[in-house]
């Protein structure tokens, strides 16, 4: 287990560079398996979310190199085996290689997957996009077994335009036979990434970034090399750090329209923020006005951003409120923000921060990603020293964090206990 310990109340200055986005080049490695060639990524965040999926490559039989920032897949040797609870339960993304080996085998068999406890997270509509296609599901003891005889393209309506359930029916609709239209499809900007290296690799899809995709499915996908776009969410998070303790923090290697709806909350509460082409430098302000917040699908304020906002609200001059709409159980920051001084009351989905108040350093625990996220940056604002264990879950996502805070002048140290 490791532990971070955390010194409060310094000014942040300098730069953080952002890596590439977690939530796409977890779709992306598993993705790359269609192909029968080589595939090259860039720009892969070394983190442990990554880490696992390779390890489901190699399983497989899967030829993978990590270069520098690349992680270069070769899927020429490739075995169709069943998945086991040890590897899929590692992490939320292993589903995706249901849709990506159900497209290349027809057939693929595997266990639930892990991921953060934020709520109930079925896969029923990523089921409903695969039977759509003519495949078969079936499930014991926790483990799915999805199999056609062959795929046929289908007209699907999500009823939630949920962000895995889009990906894994586009990976499955790639190799399906005739015209996919997924409606009511996740916008997010992961699942343009996502449609360009399947395009990239020969797949034909239009319309990803809308809530229509249209897919035709192809015999073969080849060779190609593919960038990670830059990590929003953690591009988010270090803004709202800066907003809480910056001086010209700048956060570089970012695309600032990503984070929109994030940078007009701050700028609604007063942030000195300037927005460059592919940078924001972020300072504390004298005061902030208290704000509402309600999460929603892209373009709406992230959920993943949510949780790492909230610290953040506990300085306003008045009290802020936030509804999460996406997760039943995304709260669990809470408890640890009210024990390090916060005043936060939970009701249903509906969090208050009255405020202000001020934050002190204690022992807390991260819950899950993002609820670790809050608690570095809690602890971060906080008089004093914070101890924060369960890090393994903040390890998932957020590459180098140590040495980004303290390459900005935060006191963090990291160990195992
Ligand atoms: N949902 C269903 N049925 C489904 C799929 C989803 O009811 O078959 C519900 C979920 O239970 C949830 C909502 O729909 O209430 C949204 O789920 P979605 O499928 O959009 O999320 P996801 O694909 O499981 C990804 C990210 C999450 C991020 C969400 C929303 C990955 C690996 N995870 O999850 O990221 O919160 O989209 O943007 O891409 C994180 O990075 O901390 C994180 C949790």
């Amino acid at each position: 287990m490791k532990l971070l310990e955390i010194t409060g109340g310094k000014k942040l200055t300098g730069e953080i560079k952002i890596s590439g986005a977690k939530n796409s080049a977890v779709a992306l490695i598993p993705a790359a398996i269609l192909s029968d060639e080589e595939v090259t990524i860039y720009n892969v965040p070394d983190i442990t979310d990554t880490e696992a999926l390779s390890e489901i490559l190699l399983y497989l039989g899967a030829d993978v190199k990590r270069e520098k920032e690349s992680m270069i897949i070769s899927s020429k040797n490739l075995e169709n085996k069943k998945i086991p609870n040890s590897y899929a339960k590692k992490l939320r993304a292993s589903y995706y290689f249901m849709g990506a080996l159900l497209g290349k085998y027809k057939k693929v068999e595997m266990s639930l997957p892990g991921g953060c406890s934020i709520g109930a997270r079925p896969i029923n509509l990523h089921l409903k996009g695969f039977e759509a296609l003519g495949a078969k599901v079936t499930s014991k003891n926790n483990c799915y077994k999805v199999e056609a005889e062959e795929l046929k393209g289908a007209a699907i309506y999500l009823d939630f335009a949920s962000v895995g359930a889009t990906i894994n029916i586009m990976l499955a609709a790639v190799r399906a036979k005739g015209k996919t239209i997924i409606d009511n499809a996740a916008k997010e900007p992961e699942i343009v990434n996502i449609a360009t290296l399947l395009n990239n690799m020969g797949a034909k899809i239009r319309g990803a970034g809308t809530s229509s995709i249209e897919i035709i499915g192809v015999d073969y996908l080849g060779k190609c090399f593919h960038e990670v776009i830059p990590d929003r969410i953690e591009a988010g998070t270090y803004v709202i750090l800066g907003a809480a303790m910056g001086d010209n923090l700048k956060v570089s290697g970012i695309i600032p329209e990503h984070i929109e709806a994030l940078t007009s909350k701050l700028e609604e509460m007063g942030v000195p923020l300037e927005i460059g082409p592919d940078y924001i430098i972020v300072s504390r302000g004298d005061h902030y006005k208290p704000v509402h917040v309600r999460t929603q699908t892209y373009p709406g304020f992230a959920t993943d951003l949510q949780q790492p906002f909230t610290p953040l609200l506990t300085c306003c001059d008045g009290n802020s409120v936030i509804e999460e709409t996406i997760y039943e159980n995304r709260f669990n920051h809470i408890p640890y923000l009210n024990q390090m001084g916060a005043d936060i009351r939970i009701k249903n989905q509906t969090a208050t921060i009255i405020a202000p108040t001020n934050l002190v350093g204690c022992d807390v625990v991260a819950t899950d990603l993002r609820a670790g996220a809050a608690l570095v940056i809690a602890s971060l604002m906080a008089e004093g020293i914070t101890k924060i264990t369960n890090v393994e879950y903040i390890l998932r996502g957020y590459e180098e964090i140590v040495e980004k805070l303290r390459n900005v002048g935060a006191k963090i140290e990291i160990r195992e206990i």
